[in-house]
């Protein structure tokens, strides 16, 4: 077969990649399982989440975490499979996320898909949690048909409690990051604004909540664009935040809580809408992707949703957050690329979507 024909053979296989995944997600607070066909549909899709077990600590506690997965992830699995009225035996592959993550944690996730494939002979699929929330964009929701499917290249801001990244998506599964964040996530931020407001964890949707009483204008916040470049930066509109409510205690004022929330939301969405039109028109991409936790945020998909230039794909609510079936449509086009991992794969709690 000609190099040509061989890539179009490939291409064709990617974009109608036909297997039953089993995903497993294990990086953070959530331990989930799910059963994805052909890379779009939602067979079952079960999630713990234990949120609410860190929500004293208004962060996630990593000991805790990975001993909260070791008694979730059997039961998870299972029931995932129940939902989706399979066995293994039915199954092509079993996807589970390797990093980057909390190393604890990871691993429960891993050795459960271990000893799923040494049971059953299904292939073992690494997967990047990143990739794994650009993924999400290919599903629909449980129950119902998925949507268009993006097209390449596409310009993709993946925003998440760990990450703030801008990548290129040239082709399925290739990747070029074009940016980062520099020092806090944009849901790192939520968290730790929504703490200082005295809000509860995670702060995403309290904050949300908190800003729709509220006005925008309310307080100038910064914007830190790092002119030329796609990296990001909310150190600084964290501190103006801290330093106006300091000011506000100091004068004795009640804290106007919805108005510093509804400004503090405004400033992330400003830089983050900004910089990803940017980048889209730079790369002149057709399609825009926002997927990961904070594209949950209603202003955030209000305002790339009011787009007409550009066709733009976030994941329905339900999968914006972390679950599995993000990760078992990411394994359903890994699969079909070929890829299979050996039992000596490990965590990988800091990798990055460059080196995918
Ligand atoms: O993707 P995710 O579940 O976990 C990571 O991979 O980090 O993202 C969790 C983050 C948290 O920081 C949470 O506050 C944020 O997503 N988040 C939101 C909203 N819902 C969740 N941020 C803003 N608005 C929301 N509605
Ligand atoms: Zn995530």
């Amino acid at each position: 077969m000609s190099e040509k024909s061989k890539q179009e053979s490939e291409q064709v296989k990617l974009d109608n990649p036909l297997a039953r995944i089993l995903g497993i997600e294990t990086s953070c607070d959530e331990t989930a399982a799910a059963v994805v066909e052909n890379g779009r549909i939602i067979l079952s899709n079960a999630v713990a989440s234990q949120s609410d077990l860190h929500a004293e600590y208004g962060g996630v506690f990593p000991e805790v975490a990975s001993r909260q997965h070791i008694l979730s992830i059997y039961p998870i699995v299972d029931q995932a499979l129940k939902e989706a009225h399979l066995k293994l035996a039915d199954l092509d592959g079993i996807a589970v996320t390797r990093g980057p993550g909390l190393p604890g944690s990871l691993v429960v996730g891993i050795n459960m898909a271990k000893g799923l494939v040494i049971g059953s002979g299904l292939a073992l699929l690494g997967i990047n949690h990143l990739e794994g929330h650009l993924y999400s964009a290919w599903l629909g929701e449980e129950g119902a048909a998925p949507g268009q499917a993006p097209e390449f290249p596409l310009l993709a801001l993946i925003v998440s409690g760990g990450h703030t990244e801008l990548v290129l998506m040239k082709d399925h599964l290739v990747y070029e990051r074009l940016g980062g964040t520099l020092d806090d996530a944009a849901g790192e931020a939520f968290d730790k604004t929504a703490r200082l407001l005295g809000l509860g964890y995670p702060g995403g949707p309290e904050i949300q909540k908190a800003a729709e009483e509220g006005n925008p204008m309310a307080f100038d916040f910064p914007r830190s664009w790092l002119e030329d470049s796609y990296d990001f930066s909310f150190s600084g509109l964290k501190t103006a935040v801290l330093r106006t409510v300091q000011q506000l205690e100091k004068q004795k004022s009640r804290l106007p809580v919805a108005d510093l929330a509804a400004s503090f939301q405004e400033s992330v969405v400003d830089v983050l809408y900004t910089k990803t039109i940017k980048a889209a028109a730079e790369y002149e991409t057709k399609d825009i992707l926002v997927a990961g936790g904070v594209s949950a945020n209603q202003a955030l998909r209000k305002k790339f949703k009011a787009l007409r230039k550009y066709r733009v794909h976030i994941p329905p609510l339900s999968l914006c957050t972390d679950n599995a079936a993000m990760i078992a449509a990411a394994g359903c086009f890994r699969f079909h690329a070929g890829q299979r991992d050996d039992l000596e794969m490990d965590a990988a709690p800091t990798w990055s979507i460059s080196d995918l």
